[in-house]
């Protein structure tokens, strides 16, 4: 029997035409493989589910075909999936990763995670979890041992209190993100976001078929939200207002009295709840100061506060992390858990409990690793604001540079064309420079191009040296 994987767009069809009533337009994608079977007299055809999606499989006896019998499986996806792009981050970072195994000697500045190793006391707490067969199911939404550790960090850290049952962990504070969207919003309600965003917040309100509504703040404002422009965009469809603060991509940081303004303009709003990203909480600047959104008067009951392990405890690959709320709404997030993933990783969980042990702010461990970011900013903001026709805003806080290149925008580069947009003068630098950085409009500003300082202070001035150059053929230096 020969299988055909296809949409009903039109590839060419082998076999059985008058079987294969395909009904889609959203797959662009054919595939076309074939197998041998002994069946005989089969003919399957699933039930649709809804208009937009179907899958059905035909098959025939060899008796009705000559000679290899032909199966045609449509292959298109669901107009949810087709609506969302793919994140930006990850493909660069690939293309890059690409590119440094075929011995190009790239420099990548386009992740998003530290360059240092999680702290040994940390992983040994997962070895520990290992060698002790902690490798079971925990509960949903993660051991109490975990969910005590976090209320009593939020409460001493924070300000906010919490009890066991209104904390959910999960499998990285991206999931803890996606459920809280999916968890709140209904077709049509409409997420605030302000740009620069994190890539995946519009397209996690795409998933849970919210509208995204992007509020653009600008570089002089450092990136952020004014009160004023959010409340001309709070309608009653608004359900979600999303903050990041340490921000990614712009490192910016939210003053407490900013943030005020901004609860008591959301406090006149019964539908508009907010999700407040903290994920970057202890990755801070002296003298600035993180104020966790939910602390603030009014605010705590419509507040659903998501942070992590990965950034400030160097842990993107032990996944985990948590979202703190209301019950009414945790609860929803834990029962959308309960059927995607369940529980996080039993280790990761030892382990994130050793992080939240080693202190406030995370002790020495992390806030070495700060120092660290610190140094690094400093060389890049004096390195690069003293270039020509480039735009900073000093961030306070993750470890994000995001410049504003686009005075460069329009010049015709030798031998590659014109740059166009922030995505043209990326690809320009890893052609030129070799180094590997983030488009901006891949958080909704294309002026900009994010570089991610999480590597050495040796590799960052390589970089800073093969960017300059680059940029100094684009546009010869005047000289003085
Ligand atoms: C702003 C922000 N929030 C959430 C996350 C998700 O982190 P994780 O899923 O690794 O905990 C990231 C990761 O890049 C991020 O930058």
């Amino acid at each position: 029997m020969a299988v055909s994987l296809h949409n009903s767009t039109g590839i060419s069809r082998v076999g059985f035409d008058s079987q294969f009533l395909g009904s889609h337009s959203a797959s662009k994608a054919s595939v076309s493989v074939s197998f041998h079977s002994s069946l005989t007299n089969l003919s399957l055809k699933s039930v649709e589910t809804s208009k937009q999606q179907s899958y059905r499989i035909a098959a025939m006896s060899k008796a009705e075909s000559s000679s290899s019998d032909q199966v045609k499986l449509d292959i298109s996806l669901s107009p949810r999936v087709n609506s969302v792009k793919p994140s930006k981050t990850v493909a660069i970072t690939d293309h890059a990763t690409a590119l440094a195994q075929a011995g190009v000697p790239v420099i990548r500045l386009a992740a998003g995670e530290p360059d240092f190793d999680t702290p040994a006391i940390i992983a040994e707490a997962g070895i520990n979890a290992i060698r002790e067969g902690y490798t079971r199911y925990t509960p949903n939404a993660g051991t109490l041992e975990l969910r005590t550790a976090i209320c009593h960090k939020l409460k001493e850290e924070n300000g906010i209190s919490y009890s066991h049952d209104q904390i959910v962990v999960s499998n990285g504070a991206k999931q803890s993100i996606l459920q809280a969207v999916l968890a709140v919003c209904s077709p049509g309600d409409e997420v605030i976001i302000p740009a620069p965003y994190w890539v995946s917040y519009p397209e996690m309100a795409r998933l849970a078929d919210a509208t995204p509504i992007i509020l653009p703040t600008l570089i002089c404002d450092n990136f952020l939200l004014d009160p004023e422009v959010l409340e001309s965009k709070i309608s009653a469809k608004s359900r979600l207002l999303i903050l990041c603060s340490p921000s990614n991509p712009t490192g910016s940081v939210y003053p407490k009295k900013l943030l005020e303004k901004i609860a008591e303009i959301v406090a006149k709003h019964p539908r508009l709840l907010v999700l407040s990203d903290e994920i970057y909480e202890h990755i801070i600047y002296a003298p600035a100061t993180h104020t966790s959104f939910a602390s603030l008067p009014g605010m705590w009951e419509r507040t659903l506060t998501v942070n992590g392990f990965s950034k400030a405890f160097a842990m993107t690959g032990w996944r985990l992390g948590y979202i703190a709320g209301p019950k009414h709404f945790v609860a929803a997030c834990n029962k959308i858990q309960s059927q995607s993933t369940s529980g996080a990783s039993s280790i990761a969980q030892k382990a994130g409990v050793a992080a939240l042990g080693l202190g406030c702010a995370g002790g020495e461990a992390i806030s070495t690793m700060v120092e660290a970011f610190r140094e690094r900013r400093d060389f890049l903001v004096k390195s690069f604001g003293e270039l020509e026709g480039v735009k900073i805003s000093e961030p306070q806080g993750a470890f994000y540079l995001f410049i504003d290149f686009s005075s460069y925008y329009g010049i015709e580069a030798e031998g590659f064309g014109k740059i166009e947009n922030s995505e043209s003068l990326c690809r320009y630098f890893l052609d030129k420079a070799q180094v590997a950085l983030v488009p901006g409009d891949a958080f909704g500003d294309d002026s900009c191009i994010r570089i991610s300082y999480a590597a050495s202070l040796t590799t960052l001035q390589a970089a800073f040296e093969r960017i300059k150059k680059a940029l100094i053929s684009l546009r010869p230096a005047v000289p003085v």
